[in-house]
């Protein structure tokens, strides 16, 4: 049987066709446009997702039997806001997970509620990109918005609305809201009752391997496919990542360098980062998971390539940075693009480039990004550290981790071996190992990741590398602590 796995990404739909040994036969990508209506605001029209993917799958399925199709799963860019009316109609468009307008009700939640009783109640803190705020924000600034809201879904529930009728989430996705106590998984009343809302306006909790329904007779039309195909609840990006490079059970990390950054450190039992600086999460297998994201990654760079040196020759850019030139450059970049999450939790925060001189060069420029990003998933790295979490290898994937460069430049930052997959692209693997195990074609997530996930090849540290590295990493960590005041005064103007 054949199962598409879908990426519900920020720029892009990125669809997959897999077989069940775990091949991909075919992939389709269907760029969509992301609005930035104010600095720091990020938004998206959920009919863009919806058009991506019916237009994607027949163009995914041509040239193979269709009929063959038995299941469908979508991993999908976390904690956006999209917000039907009665009559299942898109009230505006959709506020995403990198979107920095809420601090005011961050701040609400975080101090007037209280960092303690949040994290009671879901495990977690408020942080601007996670839903719950943007609700209060919602509610304080389009009133007749809020007063229209029937249901509440995240971004890949609406396309498995779209193709079964069914108003769904998952577990790890729901994570994400501050909605959910996500210990004993399920809707928490107090944080419902706090954000105005029912527990008739949330959609019905899955687990990310269960079956919601199949696709609808005119969808299955439509896309050509037998009207028993099974859609799975599917999962938070994240989380349908790991699974896609195998980090399910204990202590398993994952890296993901897409337009955000994470650190995923799987776990079967509940645990809570005691600072909450990490995100304490369901994951997709049925236990859980701590995280670190990042909000611009592979974004840095496609903007320092795309819009400041017009260029989509990534490759041609890395190519002057030879390895003699690692750990020697003395450019430094915060890649604060969109604010930041973990683990500075700060909004106000700004892209910022520290060290030039007259023979500072393009390339230069090129290299401080990457390492800036290496250097920033290395701070949520510490935090895990911290808590006792040995990472001592971990799992790559992401656009970025296409780039050779870029992955020798983390490795030797993280100081860890990097274990790369056949595919980078671990949320559309996750989602169609996921409709697997819905259509029962194995038994568990973890059965479908052994039989499946193969590790392509490695990158290794080397130990005087990584230890020029060690000493610009202690550089950096001290430019964000000099900039912080300067980013909040600049905020106020
Ligand atoms: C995770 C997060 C991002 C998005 C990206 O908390 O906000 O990784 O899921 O799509």
């Amino acid at each position: 049987m054949l199962y598409i796995g879908i990426d519900l990404g920020t720029s892009s739909a990125k669809l997959l066709l897999m077989d069940a040994s775990g091949q991909i036969l075919s992939t389709v990508t269907k760029e969509y446009p992301l609005e930035f209506p104010q600095p720091g605001w990020s938004q998206q029209n959920p009919d863009d997702w919806r058009r991506a993917v019916l237009e994607g799958v027949p163009e995914l399925l041509r040239g193979f039997d269709a009929s063959q199709v038995a299941g469908i799963g979508c991993g999908g860019q976390m904690h956006g806001l999209v917000v039907l009316d009665k009559d299942d109609r898109v009230i505006r468009p959709a506020i995403l997970w990198n979107d920095g307008r809420t601090a005011e009700q961050v701040d609400y939640l975080n101090n007037e509620i209280g960092k303690e009783q949040l994290s009671a109640w879901t495990a977690n803190i408020a942080f601007a990109g996670f839903t719950a705020p943007k609700l209060l924000w919602l509610r304080e600034k389009e009133p007749e918005n809020f007063a229209r809201i029937s249901k509440i879904m995240l971004p890949k529930d609406y396309v498995n609305y779209i193709l079964t009728g069914v108003h769904s989430c998952d577990y790890s996705d729901a994570s994400g809201m501050l909605l959910l106590d996500v210990q004993h998984k399920y809707w928490s009343k107090e944080m419902l009752s706090i954000c105005g809302i029912s527990e008739g306006q949330m959609p019905q909790l899955f687990e990310s391997y269960e079956c919601i329904g199949t696709v609808k007779p005119e969808i299955a039309k439509l896309l050509g496919i037998p009207e028993t195909v099974k859609v799975c609840a599917g999962a938070g990006d994240n989380a349908a990542a790991a699974v896609g490079t195998g980090v399910v059970g204990e202590g398993g990390c994952n890296i993901s360098l897409g337009t955000s950054g994470t650190v995923f450190i799987s776990s079967e039992k509940f645990g809570v980062d005691r600072n909450n600086a990490l995100h304490a999460f369901a994951h997709a297998d049925g236990g859980y998971h701590l995280m670190g994201c990042m909000l611009s990654a592979a974004s840095c760079n496609k903007w320092l390539m795309e819009d400041i040196f017009k260029t989509t020759d990534y490759a041609a850019e890395q190519s002057p940075i030879t390895l003699e030139k690692l750990g020697e450059n003395h450019v430094y970049f915060l890649p604060y693009l969109m604010g930041e999450r973990s683990p500075i939790n700060d909004t106000n925060a700004r892209g910022t480039f520290l060290g030039m001189t007259m023979d500072t060069s393009r390339a230069d420029l090129t290299q401080a990004v990457l390492e800036g990003v290496a250097f920033a998933i290395r701070d949520s790295v510490e935090v895990a550290r911290s808590l006792g979490i040995e990472i001592s290898s971990s799992k790559v994937c992401g656009g970025g981790a296409k780039s050779p460069l870029w992955k020798t430049i983390l490795a030797n930052v993280l100081n860890i071996r990097l274990q790369c997959l056949e595919s980078e692209q671990g949320p559309g693997m996750g989602g169609a190992m996921l409709a697997m195990v819905a259509c029962g074609e194995y038994a568990s997530v973890r059965e479908a990741c052994e039989k499946i996930v193969r590790v392509a090849s490695t990158v290794d540290p080397d130990p005087v590398l990584a230890a020029k590295y060690e000493k610009r990493y202690q550089q950096f960590r001290k430019i964000y602590p000099a900039c912080k005041q300067l980013f909040a005064e600049f905020a106020k103007e």
